[in-house]
């Protein structure tokens, strides 16, 4: 490694999002040039950590995260626990004049998301940069989609269609893990999930939701308490708790630009394992992006001859396209953790470069604003709610 600038992190949490992390970290500086080099400094767990830092690649362990945002020696905080901690989390290291990236969604309520704003806002004055982690923005393809939509290919859009459906829920002996509990997950499958095809699709479309008109539901409303976690599941006992949360959630929503969209989240997609679609269509053209796919954009151009028509399938793996020239030759094919390299990279260069932060939590903000509709939406008998 050349001798550069140097930014350590503390990584609070250490499950699934931090091992992707962990990767991302590693990987980006080795494949990006980097004005800065990030230093993996400590993981931060309230159990277990030691054996992830030695795992995973970070110098040092620590158990107690309060401890660690007061250390001078440390840039970033980078936040990979349930929503929530994020709020408390986010803005003692804010506040301690840390930069901070924190994944999604932004918190567990609308009032905690406000707070942290206001206080990525206050710190923003002091060049504090602070970032949410909607990944799945940052693979090749939803960024050239976000581009063709830019450059005017679609022409004016007509109508968003988006979803994300995933299956681990549907065995009623997955137990009660923190995803199926509100105090902790804010809500089910509409934030965990449903958040991530909110951003996306006003990523790719530059819209944005200003209304919802929706309902969310419970399929399984008792699961045994969890034992062990293993996964997104794990292993439950003989008792049974409530779930608190929903599974599944289907909305439609307009855009400023008067736009529909109908969106479906869903843990309970027989089948589907980890689902996201979003399709655009447009006056002079349609896109649509497939994560089971991710490599690809299907793009049709409703310009060409009529004998010509047709959805093509673009490989996004050209230099040409967004990420790519940092990688393999063509055809060699991007994965799942690619996107989080993508995320250091592009979290290093606002830090470094003073580009802005995307998504910023103002963005996170929106989002938990649109959730926040949908169930009000649901306990409403599936109103029109403006957000
Ligand atoms: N960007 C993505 O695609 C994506 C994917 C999965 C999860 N997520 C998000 O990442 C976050 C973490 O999810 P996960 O799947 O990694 O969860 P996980 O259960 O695998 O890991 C959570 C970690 O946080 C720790 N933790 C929990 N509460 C804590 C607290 N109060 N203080 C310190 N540590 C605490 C746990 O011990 C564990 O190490 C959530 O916000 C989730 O929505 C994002």
């Amino acid at each position: 490694m050349p001798d550069k600038n140097r930014l350590s992190v503390a990584m609070i949490g250490h499950g699934f999002m931090g091992a992707a992390h962990s990767q991302g970290w590693r990987v980006a500086p080795r494949f990006f040039d980097l004005d800065a080099l990030p230093v993996m400094q400590v993981v931060v767990g309230r159990t277990g950590a030691e054996a992830s830092a030695e795992k995973w690649g970070w110098q040092e362990s620590a158990s107690d995260w309060r401890e660690v945002i007061a250390r001078d020696d440390i840039d970033i905080v980078d936040i990979v626990t349930p929503g929530d901690s994020h709020a408390e989390i986010a803005i003692a290291a804010l506040e301690a004049g840390k930069h901070v990236l924190c994944e999604k969604p932004l918190a567990n309520t609308v009032a905690e998301a406000e707070a942290m704003t206001a206080a990525a806002e206050r710190a923003a004055e002091k060049g504090v940069v602070s970032m949410l982690g909607h990944t799945y923005r940052r693979l090749p393809a939803t960024t050239f989609a976000r581009d063709l939509v830019a450059a005017g290919r679609l022409g004016d859009i007509h109508q968003v269609r988006a979803s994300y459906l995933q299956d681990w829920l549907t065995d009623p002996e997955t137990p009660l893990v923190w995803r199926l509990q509100k105090e902790l997950a804010g809500s089910g499958a509409l934030g965990d999930i449903g958040a991530h095809i909110i951003d996306l699709s006003q990523f790719i479309t530059g819209m944005r939701l200003t209304s919802v008109a929706g309902t969310v539901e419970t399929i399984i409303r008792e699961r045994p308490l969890l034992e062990s976690t293993s996964g997104l599941g794990g292993t439950g006992g003989t008792e049974k708790g409530a779930v608190t949360v929903d599974d599944v959630a289907l909305f439609t929503g307009r855009y400023d630009s008067g736009v529909l969209g109908i969106f479906e989240a869903t843990r309970f997609a027989t089948g589907r394992k980890n689902a996201l679609r979003v399709e655009v269509s447009g006056s002079k053209g349609a896109l649509a992006f497939d994560l089971e796919d991710l490599n690809s954009l299907e793009f049709y151009d409703a310009t060409a001859d009529p004998e010509m028509q047709g959805f093509t399938k673009i490989l996004v793996t050209e230099p040409q396209h967004p990420y790519i020239a940092n990688w393999w030759p063509a055809g060699h094919m991007l994965g799942y953790e690619h996107a989080f390299s993508h995320q250091a990279k592009d979290f290093i260069d606002a830090v470094t470069g003073g580009t802005p932060a995307a998504p910023s939590f103002a963005d996170g903000l929106q989002v938990q604003r649109v959730l926040a509709a949908v169930e009000a939406s649901s306990a409403n008998a599936s109103a029109w709610t403006t957000i």
